[in-house]
């Protein structure tokens, strides 16, 4: 014979089952959309690079070839800055480096600069800003094509006294009754550039030791 239970403990079993299973399911889902929104995050990070890497050709998960590096002076900000490796044949093809702008008329405007392994822009997007809308939003590349005007610049071509917009006396169009937040870039896109070029050894070497660049 069976021993009779308590009354009540079945539907307490029974309900401490339900939210032992209600609770898994809950952490379960939480877990796939944590990783679909990671997924869905880093999706957009490759097609963002992609664009800022125009025509050059590579074949590793760039979005996952990530670096970092503190340079304030030159990439605008004090913190770590994201630097992305793009590779063709084991080879670094292309590094794009995460820049701000500090000196944006709302505030600092972060930026991906594309630089291929010769020096020169592979492309360059605005990745957020505060600019004011009619005035200094046309440096998004939704809005306008002024930031498609550093294609291809290098530190040598324009030269050095042309890195500037044209109503400072330079090459890149000024926007009408915006200076200031095209002057801003130019010159982020500029440091980013020197950047390269002084530590251009490290940031083309295929295999660096960490993931930290210990910046000249
Ligand atoms: C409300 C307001 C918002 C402005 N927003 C911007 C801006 O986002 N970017 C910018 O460069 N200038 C902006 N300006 C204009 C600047 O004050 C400045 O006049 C301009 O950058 C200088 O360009 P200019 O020499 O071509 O006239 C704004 C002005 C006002 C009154």
């Amino acid at each position: 014979m069976v021993a009779s239970e308590p009354r009540g403990w079945p539907a307490a079993i029974f309900a401490t089952a339900v939210a032992a299973v209600a609770a898994t399911l809950l952490s379960l889902s939480f877990e796939m959309n944590r990783a679909r929104i990671a997924e869905n995050r880093q999706a957009r990070l490759a097609a963002r690079l992609d664009d800022v890497l125009g025509d050059l050709e590579y074949d590793n998960d760039i979005a996952t070839a990530h670096r970092q590096v503190v340079a304030p002076e030159l990439l605008g900000s004090g913190d770590p800055a994201d630097i992305y490796v793009a590779k063709r044949d084991g080879t670094v093809a292309a590094v794009v480096l995460s820049a701000v702008a500090p000196n944006g008329y709302n505030g600092p405007i972060e930026l991906l600069v594309g630089i291929d392994n010769s020096g020169h822009i592979t492309g360059v997007r605005v990745t957020y800003h505060r600019e004011t809308p009619g005035l200094g939003d046309a440096i998004e590349a939704d809005r306008s094509d002024w930031i498609q005007g550093f294609d291809a610049a290098s530190l040598v071509q324009p030269s050095a006294d042309q890195w500037r917009v044209t109503k400072d006396g330079g090459q890149f169009d000024t926007i009408t009754g915006a200076t200031v937040t095209p002057r801003a870039v130019t010159e982020a896109v500029r440091k980013a550039l020197v950047f390269f070029r002084d530590n251009q050894v490290s940031l083309l070497d295929p295999e660096p030791n960490g993931t930290t660049l210990d910046a000249q």
